[in-house]
């Protein structure tokens, strides 16, 4: 075959692949996933393609047990359905022992669905409906209230069904170094959520037994765990001193930040994200002190992207390549940010299936789609690639599969390699008929 003549360019040194340490990001193929070449899962089931790694899924949620286990006598984790409720990837955590924590009816069912049992979910949200609370109450689901309505509707919903079923609220605060989520929860440090608690208790129609707060979402600042623990725990001290009310679990929700690097991130998250280890430091620390020797309580984590991301890749084939006006290299690439929405938040990490040769120079990747926001990588130094060469975007394991859009094409197969080297579809590709049984035609059309 005709080698295909590409013009010669000047392009000018850059620095831009420097960090802090001086080193340029190497850039290292990643042609196998546990011992699958990506090559033969591409021929099997397509390009784009998202691949899951059960081992890793099970190595992450395993480390952060063990964490765990060094520190508290009765904890418990609660996989945020929400981050990636695959029935395969939920399964894996159930089977790792975590519970199921949900945040709509839809969640709640899926979680019932796939033979968790009530008292294994945890049920937060802003917007629960009565005939979720009917639902999760029926089921001994543990509920976290987020409102004042919510708690007028719990209420009702519980004298409806005779029962005094034990809840938890939802706690947000401002003391914090991180920005404030009081839109969820009843406000700590304006006294809104000592309000709700002399509410719930005096009223005696639900009990009053957990505390949870999710103060954030990618928190790299393992000291922001510490003070939100010292906090939460403080008061719990002052309910059960006040209103005679033991609280028996403290739930901090997620946040820990994944190996992903944010836009605005100076290091890779790969050198930057603290360790399961530094976060549950830090928590422990945070209840040691606010305890002051009172009894520990149940201490439950929702921790979401810091499991999965790691677990996940999307695999995509070159469609074409293209000089930019201002010579920057560009490769167009068939999966774009309908099903990849976390680009917009990470640079995520690109990396080709197979060996490249060349010259590394800045490059855009760009997706399929005919808009000028499908950037699915700015500039990254990449050696040239040709027209049917794979790519592989790491950490993709969080939210992607949740929040995909099906817009301008189908969505593509999931899978999942085990860590013995089988591989199966975890997730069906969307086809045109998948989308038009979902439409209907009006009669007068
Ligand atoms: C209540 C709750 N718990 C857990 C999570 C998981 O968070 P993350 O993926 O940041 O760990 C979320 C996500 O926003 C959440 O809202």
């Amino acid at each position: 075959m005709k080698a295909k003549y590409e013009p010669p360019l000047i392009v000018r040194h850059s620095l831009a692949g420097v960090n802090k340490l001086g080193s340029i990001p190497a850039i290292r193929p990643m042609s196998s996933i546990d011992g699958v070449r990506i090559e033969e899962l591409v021929v099997a089931y397509g390009s784009p393609l998202f691949v899951f790694s059960e081992n890793t899924l099970r190595e992450r949620v395993r480390e952060l047990r063990g964490e765990l286990g060094r520190r508290f006598a009765s904890f418990d984790l609660g996989w945020s359905y929400k981050t990636n409720y695959l029935s395969a990837v939920c399964r894996v955590f159930h089977q790792e022992g975590s519970l199921a924590e949900v945040v709509s009816g839809m969640e709640l069912r899926k979680a019932l669905a796939a033979g968790v049992a009530g008292q294994q979910i945890i049920f937060n949200g802003p917007a629960k409906t009565a005939a979720d609370l009917t639902l999760a109450f029926e089921k001994r689901v543990q509920v976290h209230i987020d409102h004042l309505d919510e708690l007028a509707l719990a209420e009702t919903v519980a004298e409806g069904l005779g029962i005094v079923p034990e809840v938890g609220i939802r706690v947000s605060q401002s003391d914090l170094p991180v920005p404030t989520w009081d839109r969820f929860g009843f406000h700590l440090e304006s006294g809104r959520a000592i309000e709700a608690a002399r509410r719930i208790v005096r009223s005696g129609r639900l009990g009053l037994r957990s505390l949870h707060g999710h103060i954030g979402t990618f928190i790299p600042n393992p000291d922001a765990y510490r003070m939100a623990a010292l906090a939460m725990t403080r008061f719990a001290r002052q309910i059960e001193s006040e209103l005679g009310a033991r609280i028996t679990t403290i739930d901090l929700g997620g946040g820990f930040a994944s190996h992903n690097t944010l836009h605005a991130q100076y290091l890779p998250g790969e050198e930057a994200t603290p360790s399961f280890s530094e976060y549950v430091e830090a928590i422990a620390s945070g209840l040691e002190e606010g305890l002051d020797g009172a009894e520990t309580p149940r201490l439950v984590l929702e921790t979401g992207r810091a499991l999965v991301d790691d677990a996940g890749v999307l695999v995509a084939t070159v469609l074409g390549n293209k000089r930019l006006a201002d010579k920057r290299r560009a490769v167009i690439v068939d999966a774009g940010v309908n099903i990849l929405p976390t680009a917009w938040w990470y640079r995520h990490d690109v990396r080709p299936a197979q060996e490249i040769l060349g010259t590394a120079e800045p490059t855009v990747f760009f997706g399929p789609l005919c808009m000028a926001i499908d950037v699915v990588r700015d500039r990254v130094m990449f050696p040239p690639l040709r027209v049917g060469d794979r790519v592989v975007i790491r950490h993709v394991g969080a939210y992607n599969v949740t929040q995909w859009m099906q817009f301008i094409s189908e969505r593509p197969n999931v899978v999942m390699v085990s860590p013995k080297g089988q591989h199966a579809i975890i997730r069906k590709a969307e086809t045109l008929e998948t989308l038009l049984l979902q439409e209907q035609m009006p009669a007068w059309l």
